[in-house]
């Protein structure tokens, strides 16, 4: 019992705010409304409205249960071997010649955000090979919310947003991207989603990538790709890393952080790949060293179970082929949702073309419904979508398509 009259150490703590897209869920959780719809959270769901556990998952965890060679030792800091260099090489192809000069290294992180966390904190120690905090961050404008926090919880003080949605064509703001490349300070680093932009589900044409490819080489900006759906957009690993694959090709030194929770449906096993593309594989060597000392102080070593879950999938053409199945079903069962959306409200005379349903990619799209929109269909339909009006297609099921139309069709011609 404390003592009358003492005071608390952590008097001085604010209650921070919830994370949106946790809240959203919470809030959907405690709405006893039987029809309810959560388009919110940014995982996969079934027809049927559950999670799914791939089956090739489920067979690796059966191989991997059976397996008596393995143990729960720590893993080297910088990952599982096999992980790092899986034989696929899934971001890069298996003809990357930046792989066979052996100028390409990874280190086996914590998810997505732990690759990004990693790369971030790297680069504001040795960016430029200074300690050079006033460095711009650019990130999207709208990018996926921890972007921008990451970066300034690893020193970065000049985060600032590029051009990239243009809401009144609800598509790419190409020339606004364009001139911000052309105008930002020299050896800016810009953040660029390799594939199904998280939330417009909107990504450059190839041709577009080549533009911005020159002009980011031109101005010595540094690339750093946040690789979270690879196999979303299009159904395919290949196409869907084109982008990436380019960058290389065209000599960049670079980032980029690839994230196994969705295409591989492991949330919580927290599985990322931090790729470095360095000049010379002497630099790669300084840089990884660097990468271990501080991945040492953040996590000391990596968890072993989701990593060798992907890297034997990988690293065995049988399981692999099924793995590219198992992807392709997600990404078709988005595709058939954009589709029949599309339809319905245009059956409904929903005003708009819709067109921008079945233009978007990925696992996300940006609806264009305002935030009085969204709290209508939230309040007043138990319809759960983020303020944005950003969608998680997977949300939709051919169960609930047709009230989750009607409603958007309310929305839109009742509330302005
Ligand atoms: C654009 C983007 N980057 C990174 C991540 C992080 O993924 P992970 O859950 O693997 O940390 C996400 C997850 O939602 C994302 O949408
Ligand atoms: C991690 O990145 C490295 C370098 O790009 C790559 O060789 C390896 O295949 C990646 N691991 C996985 C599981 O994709
Ligand atoms: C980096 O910059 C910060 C803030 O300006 C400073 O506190 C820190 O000592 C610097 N670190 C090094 C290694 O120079």
């Amino acid at each position: 019992v404390a003592p009358p009259g003492a005071m608390s150490v952590f008097r001085e703590v604010t209650l921070a705010a919830p994370v949106a897209v946790f809240k959203l869920t919470e809030d959907f959780n405690n709405d006893p409304f039987p029809d309810k719809v959560n388009l919110g959270v940014g995982a996969y769901r079934t027809d049927e409205s559950k999670p799914w556990v791939l089956p090739v998952v489920k067979k690796v965890e059966k191989i991997i249960a059976h397996d008596d060679r393995l143990n729960h030792e720590y893993l080297p800091i910088l990952g599982l071997p096999e992980f790092r260099s899986s034989a696929s090489k899934i971001v890069l192809g298996d003809d990357s010649s930046a792989i066979q000069e052996d100028r390409v290294g990874a280190v086996q992180c914590l998810g997505g955000t732990g690759a990004l966390k990693i790369g971030a904190e790297f680069l504001k120690r040795f960016y430029n090979g200074n300690n050079n905090t006033k460095t711009p961050v650019y990130v999207s404008a709208p990018t996926w919310e921890n972007h921008n926090d990451l970066f300034i919880s690893a020193g970065f003080e000049d985060i600032r947003p590029y051009s990239y949605w243009d809401a009144e064509k609800r598509g790419l703001d190409f020339s606004g991207f364009l001139g911000n490349l052309e105008s930002c300070p020299e050896r800016s680093i810009f953040v660029l989603h390799a594939c199904a932009h998280n939330p417009t589900g909107t990504d450059p044409s190839q041709e577009q990538w080549k533009q911005i490819a020159e002009v980011m080489k031109r101005r010595k900006l540094f690339v750093f790709f946040d690789s979270a759906y690879q196999g979303f957009a299009t159904g395919s690993l290949e196409k869907d890393a084109w982008a990436v694959r380019y960058f290389v090709s065209m000599g960049f030194e670079m980032f980029c952080a690839q994230s196994f929770s969705k295409n591989f449906g492991l949330y919580n096993e927290r599985v990322g790949n931090l790729t470095i593309v360095a000049r010379n594989s002497d630099l790669l060597k300084r840089v990884l060293s660097q990468m271990e000392k501080i991945v040492r102080i953040t996590w000391s070593n990596p968890p072993t179970q989701g990593a060798r879950l992907v890297a034997v999938t990988l690293n065995s053409p049988d399981l692999f082929a099924e793995w590219k199945d198992n992807v392709r079903t997600m990404a078709d069962r988005v595709l058939l949702m954009r589709s029949q959306l599309k339809a319905k409200l245009r059956t409904l005379g929903t005003p708009g073309t819709w067109d921008h349903i079945t233009n978007q990619i990925g696992m996300f799209s940006f609806t264009g419904l305002n935030p009085k929109q969204v709290e209508y269909l939230i309040k007043e339909r138990h319809v759960y979508l983020m303020a944005s009006g950003r969608i998680n297609m997977c949300g939709l099921t051919s169960k609930n398509i047709d009230y989750v139309a009607k409603c958007i069709h309310e929305a839109v011609t009742k509330v302005q």
